[in-house]
């Protein structure tokens, strides 16, 4: 720029040496006056053609002109200054239009501009000056920005002079009486500001200035026009912002040579008398409010001179009222800080620290300040703490956590505590953990559940995502969330509370080591209404590359119902999204890639944990909403009935083994029918009893028996047939895959359990068995993959049953274990014709 500008000069100097001319153009208001000082080099400046050219000391190119310009000498940028003169005559008719210096032909030479400017003779005209308004200076200083105005008034007796001004400052307006100059001084070099003065008629007829200070401390100083007439009056009039006090001192003056009179100063404010005081006087201090100060010249001998009339003073403004003062120490609270900020910028509230005015209060941590308070309605205020806490290494953070409680602020801070943020900063290799003072957490999601009136807290990571907005709560159903990274936990005080007010402890916050995934929830639904469980930032998107966990605790006694009901998946460009279902404590697991068919509702019997993790999104997002809901399994009777059911088949297999193994013993030997009475090891130790002969003839018949009360009779045999059946085989046994499959052992399970009635000594458990199969229906039939998922449990189970009498199961198997285990050896007829019934009725029999 500087450059450019540069080159441009250094072009228009070239210009204008000797004998090479420069077309000047003037257009229908401006005068271009070309002059130099009289004395000084011999240099003439020619206007005009060859035949007609005109040379001397000053040239004048009149008004719509266009002309050649040349000068004798080379540099007449030294000598030269060109004065651009408008008349604005509005005596009579006129256009009033801006005042602004908008001809830029000559830039190398000192250039005035000057304005002529005329209303009729009763009349006075406004000089506006918009904002950053205008500063008067002393005759002797200069302007920051070069360009200095000056203002002439002609009366009748002489021209006054109003004196110079700079842009930039608290004069507004000048009032001139008929007829006035204004001089625009200009350097070379210098690029021409776009200031635009308004020029217009005024009301009334006096020499008048206004000045409106800025909000707070300022001091402006102000001179009078020199050459006032006698008995001439100039006035000031002072816009002061609100509740602000001045005070006036005249800094120098000179008193003229006064016929009889004496010069006045008058003061006058709204709602008071005026005051009128001498030069001499002291001056008003520490007064309220706008006023007007009125000068009037005494009945002068002679005016203008250097003995004329001349006041010089300076105006001071300050906040009028008085501070309250407040004490900060945050000394005793470790990694507390305070900012205060004002909700209106506008507001006349005026606060500061250690007596330093501001726009907006710090007080850091571990310090004190004392802060003041002016004018500042509590409700002006914004107050907000922020307590960062942290440990260096995991082993220096306190083992019983942090309870983040709202902290005790000193009474003397007026505005309410609208906002606290705790920063919470683990150690490398750390994790945060959050958990209710009170119980549990409660997630609040707007207009879906929400925390009803109860404090709630918005925690957030270090990168900004939104962990999710939660409250303590006696019925919430979050016993803790985990994340791995920094957070903050922010606190906001709904529409006119005081966080204060808030006793109770928010969070409970502890470091520990860390954890496998960005973010884990650890939930126990409730019984009574379903669980929503959300996605971070949802129903914006997860972060991309995150992993998330929910750890489900679902009760004894109850399974869970769980369905993603709002789903948004995306398309990934690298790797996969993945929604994993786990249950704690088996190996089922079933996992879903985002670019698979998402099953929507799942029917788990135990614990699980739900498991998401996220892709580098190419479109789409990831955000999923889903929902639990808790289902009571068919109860206590169910229990001891599967039990029942669940040893009966241990009791059926038992035989069958005994059974198989005395098949296969048979053909090696025959042995005494009394072997078959063994009593313990039975299961264990096959191959030490051999069946009787009879028996083995009637082998068919047993395995038809087993095709009816067991349902895996055919999984059995996939293991090798039903010669090889034993407990380990079952025990190896995994979870079928084919959905075909399922559905036909399905039905052949509930064949099962629906023959049980079928005998006598079964009856009373005829009414719970139908009780367990409605239960069913949690599972939909018709839905292929849900029901796989919980056939395959079923088969577990019961599968597991029959392995391990001990199994962690103890509900299904506690009602019939001590019963069974001890005596599991039936008082089997030695009769080979023996039907598997009568084997049942014996065993009956024997319980
Ligand atoms: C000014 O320029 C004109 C032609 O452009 C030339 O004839 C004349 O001599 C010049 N005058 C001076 C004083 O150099
Ligand atoms: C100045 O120069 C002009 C012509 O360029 C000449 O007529 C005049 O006499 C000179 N004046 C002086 C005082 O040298
Ligand atoms: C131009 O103005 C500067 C300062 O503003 C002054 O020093 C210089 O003498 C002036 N030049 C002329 C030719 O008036
Ligand atoms: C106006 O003047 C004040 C001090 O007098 C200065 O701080 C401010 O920057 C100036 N503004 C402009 C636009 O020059
Ligand atoms: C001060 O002068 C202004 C402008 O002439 C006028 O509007 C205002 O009423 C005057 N104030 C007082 C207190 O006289
Ligand atoms: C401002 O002026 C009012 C009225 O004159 C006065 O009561 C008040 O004390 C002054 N303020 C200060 C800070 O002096
Ligand atoms: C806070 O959490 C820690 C760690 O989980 C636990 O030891 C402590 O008892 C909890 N404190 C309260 C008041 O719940
Ligand atoms: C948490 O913040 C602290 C301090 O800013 C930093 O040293 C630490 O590495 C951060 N921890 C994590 C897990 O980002
Ligand atoms: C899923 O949630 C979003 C965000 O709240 C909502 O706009 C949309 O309607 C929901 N979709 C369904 C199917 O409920
Ligand atoms: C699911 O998350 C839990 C908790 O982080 C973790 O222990 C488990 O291994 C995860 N399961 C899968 C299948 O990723």
């Amino acid at each position: 720029m500087m450059w450019l500008l540069f080159g441009l000069l250094l072009a228009l100097t070239a210009d204008t040496p000797e004998g090479k001319p420069l077309t000047v153009t003037t257009n229908d208001y401006t005068k271009v006056i070309i002059s130099r000082p009289a004395e000084g080099p011999n240099c003439s400046v020619c206007v005009g053609e060859d035949s007609s050219q005109a040379c001397g000391a000053k040239q004048v190119i009149a008004v719509s002109q266009s002309t050649q310009v040349n000068f004798t000498c080379s540099r007449p940028q030294d000598i030269f200054t060109i004065e651009i003169n408008r008349e604005f005559d509005c005596s009579r008719t006129c256009s009033y239009d801006s005042i602004q210096a908008d001809w830029s032909t000559f830039q190398d030479f000192n250039r005035t501009f000057t304005w002529d400017v005329k209303v009729a003779s009763s009349k006075s005209f406004q000089l506006e000056f918009p904002a950053p308004g205008m500063r008067q200076i002393q005759s002797s200083e200069q302007c920051p920005g070069k360009h200095v105005y000056s203002l002439l008034m002609y009366l009748r007796s002489g021209p006054v002079n109003l004196g110079k001004f700079c842009q930039n400052g608290t004069i507004t307006r000048i009032q001139i009486v008929w007829k006035g100059r204004i001089t625009l001084d200009i350097p070379r070099e210098t690029t021409l500001s776009s200031f635009a003065i308004k020029y217009s008629e005024a009301v009334g007829s006096a020499l008048a200035i206004d000045a409106v200070f800025p909000r707070g401390q300022s001091d402006t100083d102000f001179l009078s026009a020199s050459g006032l007439p006698a008995d001439y009056t100039m006035t000031w009039n002072f816009v002061l912002p609100p509740k602000h006090n001045f005070t006036v001192d005249f800094v120098k003056y000179n008193i003229p040579a006064c016929q009889s009179k004496t010069v006045k100063v008058i003061y006058k404010q709204a709602n008071m008398a005026a005051v009128e005081k001498t030069l001499s006087d002291n001056q008003p201090t520490n007064y309220l409010g706008n006023f007007n100060l009125s000068l009037s010249n005494c009945d002068v001998k002679s005016a203008g001179g250097p003995d004329g009339l001349f006041l010089h003073f300076r105006v001071s403004v300050f906040r009028g009222g008085f501070p309250d003062l407040c004490m900060v120490n945050l000394q005793s609270d470790k990694g507390l800080s305070l900012q205060i900020v004002k909700k209106n910028q506008d507001s006349f509230c005026e606060f500061g620290v250690n007596a330093v005015v501001q726009e907006k209060i710090e007080v850091p941590a571990n310090s004190k300040a004392s802060l003041s308070f002016l004018d500042c309605p509590k409700d002006s205020l914004i107050l907000t703490a922020t307590k960062t806490i942290e440990c260096r290494s995991l082993s220096s953070c306190p083992e019983a956590g942090t309870l983040l409680t709202m902290p005790v602020l000193d009474s003397c801070l007026p505005p309410s505590l609208s906002q606290v943020t705790w920063v919470l900063n683990v150690p490398e290799q750390g994790s945060v953990e959050l958990s209710s003072p009170q119980g549990s957490l409660h997630q609040s999601v707007p207009g879906v559940q929400e925390c009803d009136g109860l404090q709630s807290v918005l925690v957030s990571a270090a990168n900004g995502v939104n962990v999710g907005r939660f409250c303590s709560a006696s019925k919430g159903i979050i016993q803790k969330v985990q994340i791995s990274s920094n957070i903050t936990v922010t606190a906001t005080a709904d529409e006119d509370k005081d966080l204060r007010l808030e006793k109770a402890p928010i969070l409970n916050v502890s470091f520990s080591s860390e954890i496998t995934d960005t973010l884990i929830y650890t939930v126990s639904p409730l019984i009574s209404t379903p669980a929503l469980l959300m996605t971070p930032n949802w129903p914006e998107p997860m972060k991309p590359d995150s992993t998330l966990s929910w750890i489900v605790n679902v009760p004894e006694e109850y399974s869970a119902q769980l369905s993603f009901s709002n789903v948004s998946l995306p398309v990934c460009s690298s790797s996969h999204a993945e929604i994993k279902i786990q249950e704690r404590g088996s190996n089922v697991e079933m996992g879903f890639r985002e670019d698979q068919l998402l099953v929507n509702e799942h029917n788990i019997l135990r614990s699980f944990n739900l498991n998401m993790s996220n892709c580098e999104p190419e479109q789409g997002k990831f955000a999923i909403l889903s929902k639990i809901s808790l289902q009571k399994q068919s109860g206590k009777v169910l229990s001891i009935i599967l039990g029942v059911v669940g040893a009966l088949l241990a009791l059926v297999i038992i035989l069958l083994i005994v059974v198989c193994v005395l098949v296969r013993k048979k053909k090696q030997k025959m042995t005494n029918r009394s072997s078959i009475y063994i009593p313990k090891g039975v299961a264990s130790l096959p191959g030490d009893v051999t069946f009787p002969k009879t028996r083995a003839d009637n082998e068919s018949h047993v395995y038809t028996s087993i095709d009816e009360t067991m349902v895996y009779g055919h999984l059995l045999q996939q293991d090798g047939g039903p010669g090889h059946f034993n407990g380990h085989q079952v025990d190896s046994y995994h979870p079928f895959t084919s959905p075909m499959d399922k559905t036909s052992k399905d039905s052949g399970y509930d064949q099962n359990v629906e023959r049980g009635p079928d005998r006598d000594m079964y009856r009373p458990f005829l009414a719970p068995s139908e009780t367990f199969i409605p239960s069913r229906p949690r599972t939909p039939l018709g839905h292929v993959d849900s029901l796989e998922y919980e056939d395959r449990r079923m088969v577990d189970n019961i599968l597991y049953t029959f392995k391990t009498p001990g199994d962690a199961n103890p509900i299904r198997l506690s009602a019939a274990e001590p019963v069974l285990l001890p005596e599991p050896e039936p008082e089997p007829e030695p009769d080979s014709s023996l039907e598997p019934e009568q084997f049942d009725q014996e065993y009956d029999e024997a319980l």
